[in-house]
């Protein structure tokens, strides 16, 4: 199945437009969803191969699982999160889809899940915003968040590659993240760890998220937004937050972020602005940075800016970094330049207010 078709059957109960129209005036992230999915199975055995059928668009609804399957034991699940715009002539688009497609394979692999084949991603993606195309919020800064996962759904108790899965979508409409958002005051874990070597943290799997829950409640305690994590094994190396990839912005025209070491989530977001940064002229460096040299930077005023990006807040200003024996000042400039003109890009980019020289966009409608 390489190019697949997605039948589609309409919901018979789509919400009343009255409803939908309040919920679209104010829907916040990640509260309601539309009257639609896409979903795709498969049968067969992680080593030898299988076969995706049944692609199809039907009503949202409940997934029935036997109490047995396996997804509930033993956590094989991954996902995604990307987002459709909607552009000031009613086109709608995508921002780099094949780039979660990609994504979504290497964390499958690295679960043990079935490879979707090429173009289905994307197809399913477009299949389900044409259909909900009508939920999609009309703003500054709206959108329409998608949330592609596969799931392990055979009914089998035993320790090993399932074989049979679903891959399904669902999506939810999104309010404004745009705007100036505040710097956030940042915790740092000492307890907890993110992920380690040869573990899953480049993988957007469930466990992960379900892992950091419990450090981001020391930091909630400890009056801050987001937590951090580090490599206590490397020198205390930055990693990332619990969803976002993390940035710094030298006086010397520098941006340093963590490099891919395995244990770091590839970041769309974190790959546009390393672009983005790269044709203003800076120079982009992918490479260890660790708490000394964060301590060191702010200390002696080299480093001006930090943020933090992902889909979800484009990019947002990091405040203090505090942990249970130290507290890091944030830097000199919050919101500085290099940040604002970066988020501008990338925002622009999307609602097509800026022209897209890097060919970002994917057109659904
Ligand atoms: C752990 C983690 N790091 C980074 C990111 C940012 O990735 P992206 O820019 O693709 O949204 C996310 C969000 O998906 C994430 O969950």
């Amino acid at each position: 199945m390489n190019t697949p078709e997605f039948t589609v059957t309409a919901t018979a109960q789509p919400l009343h437009p009255d409803r939908r129209a309040e919920i679209l005036a104010d829907p916040g992230f990640g509260n309601y969803t539309t009257d639609h999915v896409a979903k795709v199975e498969w049968d067969g055995d992680y080593s030898t191969g299988g076969t995706w059928h049944d692609a199809r668009v039907e009503p949202y609804a409940p997934l029935t699982l036997d109490p047995a399957t396996a997804v509930l034991h033993y956590g094989q699940e991954v996902f995604e999160g990307l987002k459709a715009y909607r552009h000031a002539d009613g086109s709608v688009w995508l921002f780099r889809p094949e780039r979660n497609a990609e994504r979504l394979n290497r964390s499958a692999r690295r679960l043990a899940l079935p490879q979707l084949p090429d173009g289905m991603f994307v197809e399913a993606v477009k299949a389900l915003v044409r259909q909900d195309a009508h939920w999609i919020p009309e703003g500054e800064g709206t959108s329409l968040y998608l949330r592609p996962f596969m799931i392990a759904t055979e009914k089998f108790l035993g320790v090993r590659p399932t074989r049979e899965a679903l891959f399904e979508i669902i999506a939810s409409p999104a309010g404004n993240y745009f705007g100036t958002p505040e710097p956030v005051d940042i915790w740092l874990s000492e307890t907890y760890s993110r992920a380690g070597e040869g573990g899953t943290g480049n993988a957007k799997c469930g466990g992960n998220y379900a892992a950091s829950l419990l450090p981001q409640l020391e930091g909630e305690a400890q009056g801050c937004k987001q937590v951090i994590f580090t490599d206590p094994h490397r020198g205390h190396a930055i990693e990332e937050l619990g969803g976002m990839n993390v940035f710094f912005v030298y006086r010397d025209n520098t941006l340093v972020t963590p490099e891919l070491t395995g244990t770091i989530l590839e970041g769309v977001t974190r790959d546009s602005v390393i672009e983005l940064a790269r044709e203003r002229g800076m120079t982009v460096q992918e490479r260890r940075i660790t708490l000394d040299e964060w301590r060191e930077g702010i200390a002696e005023d080299r480093i001006s800016e930090i943020f933090a990006c992902g889909t979800a807040a484009v990019i947002s200003p990091m405040g203090r970094l505090r942990s249970a024996h130290e507290e890091i000042p944030a830097a000199a400039e919050t919101n500085g330049e290099v940040t604002n003109w970066l988020r501008d890009q990338l925002t622009g980019i999307q609602t097509g207010r800026v022209e897209d020289r890097f060919g970002w966009l994917e057109r659904v409608l």
